[in-house]
């Protein structure tokens, strides 16, 4: 019995200092232990198997205590909402080469970019608004079929998700108005999400940018408005291109046209392959009177278009889904 003592000892020190405590179970003094009991004469073997068998039992306790000190010894403390490890004591500098911008944070910066150096404010576009600066103000009247076409998402309290860009017109003419008055023109481009409620193929997403552009002074014209266009798609596609229009119906402007440009031989065109690029038009006189802007006096254009489409010609991308889609294989070839 004294042996089975010193043995006890010798095991539970090994299992208090072992990183694999469960394996002080295969030691060979266990088994001698356990092969002794054969010679042990009979009348002690009984008290002898107990004593074992305590020893066993006090073994699997420590191992159990041992490798739950071990797991958390493993495991330091960290702060799960730190984009760096704050227990660092070293410098731990993100790697940023693994990281780019998305392609369309860099083009929505490029469209704002052409704006402004010919003289336009850019602005970002509400996520959120009411119906009365989506629809009210822009000369949809209550109930007019032309609402149905922009499928809009709608919560519960009758906030909008804008459907387009155009939700910023009705502010923008007002926060111009007194510099209008007062001599000076207003030109500002609002750039922003938007969200339609509409089945998705490859043209077609819930969830988009537009660029909607303002502009308004005392005999602003169609002409004008042509000539701004065609700089804009001349200056981001970097080489001269047809453009035509078409008649259009938009509730907030009179008239109303569809921008369309020839597809360049460059991104793959054929002669005579348009693409309908935007709508525009000269901003109707009810949109000017919800501004408090007299539409006898002051004259404007408005026009409002898709960037995925921009983003879409000029990089030969085939499905607009990509865009949102968070695929590393899309996004990496932007790096
Ligand atoms: N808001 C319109 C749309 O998204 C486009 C547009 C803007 C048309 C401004 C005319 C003037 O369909």
């Amino acid at each position: 019995m004294q042996d089975i003592e010193e043995i006890e000892k010798k095991l539970l020190s090994q299992v208090s200092t072992t990183n694999t405590p469960r394996d002080v179970l295969k030691s060979p003094d266990l088994k001698q232990l356990y092969g002794a009991i054969k010679s042990i004469a009979d009348e002690q073997r009984s008290a002898y198997g107990k004593r074992i068998n305590d020893l066993k039992l006090s073994l699997e306790s420590s191992i159990l205590k041992r490798e739950a000190d071990l797991d958390n010894a493993a495991v330091e403390s960290i702060d799960v909402t730190a984009p760096w490890d704050i227990n660092s004591v070293q410098v731990n500098l993100l790697p940023t080469n693994l990281g780019s911008q998305h392609p369309l944070t860099v083009e929505i910066e490029n469209v704002a970019d052409i704006f402004t150096r010919m003289g336009f404010e850019a602005i970002e576009s509400r996520q959120i608004d009411d119906d009365y600066h989506m629809f009210g103000s822009l000369n949809f009247p209550e109930n007019h079929p032309a609402r149905d076409g922009y499928d809009t998402f709608r919560t519960e309290e009758g906030f909008i998700a804008p459907a387009h860009t155009s939700t910023m017109q009705n502010r923008i003419l007002k926060a111009g108005k007194a510099k209008l008055e007062s001599g000076g023109q207003i030109g500002v481009v609002a750039l922003g999400r938007c969200f339609r409620n509409e089945d998705l193929d490859a043209t077609h997403e819930h969830t988009f940018y537009q660029y909607e552009g303002v502009f308004m002074s005392n005999d602003a014209n169609l002409g004008q408005m042509l000539g701004t266009l065609r700089s804009f798609f001349e200056c981001y596609y970097g080489q001269s291109l047809k453009i035509k229009t078409q008649p259009a119906y938009f509730p907030f402007v009179e008239p109303g046209l569809e921008f369309a440009i020839e597809k360049p031989a460059a991104l793959g065109g054929k002669p005579g392959e348009w693409l309908e690029m935007l709508g525009c038009g000269m901003i109707h006189p009810n949109v000017l009177l919800a501004a408090g802007i007299d539409p006898k006096k002051y004259r404007g254009f408005a026009w409002g278009g898709g960037i995925e489409r921009l983003v879409m010609l000029k990089y030969g991308i085939e499905d607009i889904r990509h865009f949102e889609s968070g695929k590393l294989q899309f996004l990496r070839k932007f790096a």
